[in-house]
């Protein structure tokens, strides 16, 4: 038993902020931001916009590719930072607006590898039997997460929300998952304020993301290259074998980085942060969905997709589209 992808699907905010736009907030130039990190602009959700409202138009779009109606789903996953209320689960009220009842639903938080934790835990459901049609997503409102009087961290992120249905199926598929964590590193990138540390002591600055970029590039680079490795041999693979590279878009330094590792042209390395930013959890499948749509990433090809995130988390998907 596999699961395969059978349909992607994404959003992006209306709002595009570019780099220009920036300079008038913060102490910054286009040309800092394209050399330093590849980033054009970003989209931002509108003030009443949510992660759910991004979630929906990703995963609709998503079931229209794979030909499925909200009643097929029964399992849905959304991957994100940013939920809409600290309960019910934004998949809750994902399940909610489909008009689904009674099937699994559940919010996964691994900041920029959500998603491919999300479509890990997903393929497993699926190869144990229990589940044959999953929409996992990724999405947020990651904006609402900066402080826009920081410069070293507003001007690299931005919303959106992508989507892939999983369906059980007799041929790959996802190839395999591999999914790491290590929490000694939690204070190179996180948001300091929390539930459980108390609403009342939190200090305005403290519910913002805080990062240390040079520390957090260094180790990103030294990671995606070791899942790179660890991807292939736990596949039996060549490099040559990967036909395209999906990798998390925060900075295009650190994907030709990737890339290298791989001796791979980046013609075949899908490259968005120029247009979204680094959109955390929603980064891999928005992505993922523009290269499909683009008739870039065929039926047949075998996509790698990775990520590197807060915690630190990190991880890889090797599939057959
Ligand atoms: N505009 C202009 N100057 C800026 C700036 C901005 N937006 N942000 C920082 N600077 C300045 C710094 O203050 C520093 O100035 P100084 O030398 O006078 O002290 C200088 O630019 C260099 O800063 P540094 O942080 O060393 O730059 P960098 O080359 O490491 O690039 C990042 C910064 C954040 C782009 C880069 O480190 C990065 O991408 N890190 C990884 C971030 C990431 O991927 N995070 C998410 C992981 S999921």
């Amino acid at each position: 038993m596999y699961s395969r992808i059978t349909g992607t699907g994404s959003y992006l905010p209306e709002k595009i902020l570019t780099n220009k736009d920036l300079e008038a907030i913060v102490d910054t130039s286009d040309e800092w931001i394209r050399e330093r990190t590849g980033i054009r602009e970003r989209h931002v959700a509108a003030p009443t916009e949510t992660t759910c409202d991004l979630a929906e138009q990703a995963a609709r779009c998503a079931l229209d590719a794979a030909g499925k109606h909200p009643d097929d789903v029964d399992l849905i996953i959304i991957a994100t930072t940013t939920p809409d209320k600290v309960f019910p689960s934004t998949a809750c009220l994902l399940q909610a607006r489909l008009g689904i009842r009674g099937c699994t639903a559940f919010d996964l938080q691994a900041v920029c590898t959500g998603f491919v934790y999300a479509v890990g835990v997903a393929d497993k459901f699926i190869k144990s039997g229990t589940h044959k049609c999953a929409l996992v997503i990724g999405a947020e409102t990651i904006s609402r997460l900066l402080d826009w009087t920081d410069r070293t961290t507003c001007v690299l992120f931005g919303d959106g929300a992508g989507a892939v249905v999983l369906e059980a199926g007799d041929e790959p598929g996802i190839l395999s998952t591999h999914l790491h964590a290590d929490g000694q590193y939690e204070k190179l990138l996180h948001v300091p304020a929390g539930i459980s540390t108390g609403f009342a002591e939190i200090q305005a600055e403290s519910a913002f993301i805080q990062m240390k970029g040079n520390e957090v590039f260094r180790v990103a680079v030294n990671t995606l290259g070791r899942i790179v490795d660890e991807t292939l041999a736990a596949n039996d693979m060549q490099k040559e074998d990967i036909d395209w590279l999906v990798p998390h878009q925060a900075n295009v330094r650190i994907i030709q980085a990737t890339a290298k590792k791989l001796k791979m042209d980046m013609d075949h390395v899908v490259v968005t942060v120029a247009e979204h930013g680094n959109t955390s959890a929603a980064s891999v499948p928005l992505a993922l969905d523009t290269a499909v749509r683009r008739g870039d990433i065929k039926p047949g090809e075998t996509v790698m997709m990775e990520a590197f995130g807060g915690g630190f988390t990190w991880g890889s998907v090797l599939a057959v589209m």
